[in-house]
């Protein structure tokens, strides 16, 4: 409904897209490419594939307001990131420890363990763990008919400890889906569709603020040049590779990664 906020920040957008409309000196047929750019994301989207994140994602606007909305969190909490395009809620629910890959698809079978806590550093007993990353071939679950539903995605609950764990892979870069509005606008600026390998979280708890945020491996090149924009420093993590005599090592683990939040 009409507000003061709607009037005030809809009179500043109409406002700053006229300014632009003119430095710019957008003509008709200008004009009528962005109205087909536009209507192109809709079509475009669907339950699989959400256009409009991807194109806002290529411009950075994600990433800006996750760093608006999250300026005044308390200290000592885990970085945010975006949530970007393809989480899905009702994940599998698993016992700690357990694998998240339901269909081999190859890549680098990691463990991650590590604790929940409040910004103080109590256990947060019964925080719901939601983690979801894509296959080696770059396709999340839902958008790759070779997998399984669910592959590759799990919902934990942390023990009494605040402890939990599970197995997935070593996450891998991928390029964005770029066949599309958003693939155009990188194309148009001269710019790569990749983004670096990343493991995407959601920990919630009824009693405190949701986090959503990613981890990225340090020695993925692309941590330093996301084409999204929502690399930050303190969420590059370090991935342990396995020692020979570990036992971890007869069960296929290649490498660890430990993680608090
Ligand atoms: C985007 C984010 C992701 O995490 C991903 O896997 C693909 C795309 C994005 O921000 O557009
Ligand atoms: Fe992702």
């Amino acid at each position: 409904k009409s507000t003061p906020k709607t009037r005030r920040v809809l009179g500043s957008l109409i406002q700053h897209i006229h300014d632009f409309t003119r430095e710019n000196h957008i003509t008709v047929d200008e004009w009528m490419w962005g109205v087909n750019f536009i209507n192109r994301i809709g079509q475009m989207s669907d339950e699989k594939r959400n256009e409009g994140i991807l194109v806002s994602d290529v411009i950075g606007l994600e990433a800006l307001v996750d760093t608006i909305t999250h300026a005044s969190d308390a200290k000592g909490h885990t970085s945010s990131a975006i949530i970007g395009p393809f989480y899905r809620d009702n994940s599998p629910v698993y016992p700690n420890g357990a694998s998240i890959i339901q269909k081999e698809v190859g890549g680098e079978k990691t463990l991650v363990s590590g604790k929940v806590t409040d910004t103080k550093g109590q256990p947060l007993k019964g925080a719901k763990i939601e983690v979801w990353h894509c296959a080696p071939n770059g396709l999340y679950e839902q958008q790759d008919p070779e997998q399984p539903e669910y592959n590759l995605r799990g919902t934990f609950y942390a023990d009494d400890e605040g402890n939990y764990s599970f197995v997935g892979l070593r996450p891998t870069a991928y390029p964005i889906p770029y066949d599309g509005p958003a693939g155009d606008l990188l194309q148009l600026m001269d710019r790569h569709p990749m983004r670096p390998g990343h493991i995407h979280w959601r920990v919630s708890h009824p009693e405190f603020h949701t986090l959503i945020t990613q981890i990225y491996d340090s020695e993925c090149k692309y941590a330093k040049d996301d084409s999204v924009f929502a690399v930050k420093e303190d969420i590059i993590v370090n991935f342990n590779p396995v020692e020979d005599n570990s036992p971890l090592k007869a069960k296929g683990i290649q490498n660890t990664l430990d993680y608090d939040i």
